[in-house]
């Protein structure tokens, strides 16, 4: 095949994207009503056939109850986020746990490990927190969830050949942007798209730096604005 087609990424601000390929959309950890920068965004437009949850954080959980009654998506994510869920009504849910894949209609995940921690909303027990290799369509691509740089993130790259990654840069609750141009080197990406930095005051950067960071790693950064949808 001569046609390779990437996939479109759109920025709802934190940690919160949604990934399109072909007729298949995937949201990730929806935080978008509790965020005033997000307050263009109308969740009820997004319609993802699935949400992937990457720790039980309320800045990644916030709207999966919501946008799933809404729209019917199947909900994937760790064991006990899963079992928070369900307890909630939720039916249409998948857990999986660190090391695992599984194929889904809309492409392949597997859950990848993260350094982090993982408390739901009302403190139940989420789980161990984790990130995502995600194949839909010609496209793979990682998305780091909340977590500190870490050495696993070089058995990506002996695995995959990676489209690009999604990657924290906001620094005192995950990495920052150094660390993330070397997560980006470490999982073999060369083009990564930046999340989770500028929602709250711990975790406002100073983009030019985020920018140069990633330039000396040679990598390329992108940070779409809040609706706005990148080709990838
Ligand atoms: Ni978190
Ligand atoms: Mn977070």
């Amino acid at each position: 095949m001569w046609f390779i087609p990437g996939v479109k990424l759109t920025y709802f601000g934190h940690a919160s994207f949604l990934v399109e390929s072909g007729d298949y959309k995937v949201l990730f950890d929806p935080f978008i009503r509790p965020n005033p920068l997000a307050a263009g965004v109308d969740i009820g437009s997004l319609k993802p056939d699935a949400i992937l949850l990457s720790h039980g954080h309320e800045d990644h959980v916030a709207d999966a109850v919501e946008i799933a009654r809404a729209s019917g998506a199947l909900v994937v994510a760790n064991w006990e986020v899963v079992q928070w869920l369900a307890a909630q009504g939720l039916t249409n849910v998948h857990p999986m746990n660190h090391g695992g894949a599984r194929n889904f209609p809309f492409g392949r995940v597997k859950m990848v490990n993260a350094i982090h921690s993982s408390t739901l909303p009302g403190n139940a027990p989420g789980g161990n927190p984790a990130g995502f290799v995600v194949t839909m369509g010609g496209s793979s691509f990682y998305y780091s969830g909340d977590t500190a740089l870490t050495m696993d993130m070089k058995l990506i790259a002996e695995e995959f050949r990676l489209d690009f990654a999604v990657l924290c840069i906001g620094d005192n609750f995950t990495m920052g942007a150094a660390d993330a141009a070397r997560a980006a080197v470490f999982a073999g990406a060369t083009k990564a798209v930046g999340v989770h930095y500028d929602t709250f005051p711990p975790i406002e950067i100073v983009k030019g730096d985020a920018f140069a960071a990633f330039e000396a790693a040679g990598v390329s950064l992108l940070l779409p604005a809040i609706g706005e949808t990148v080709e990838l």
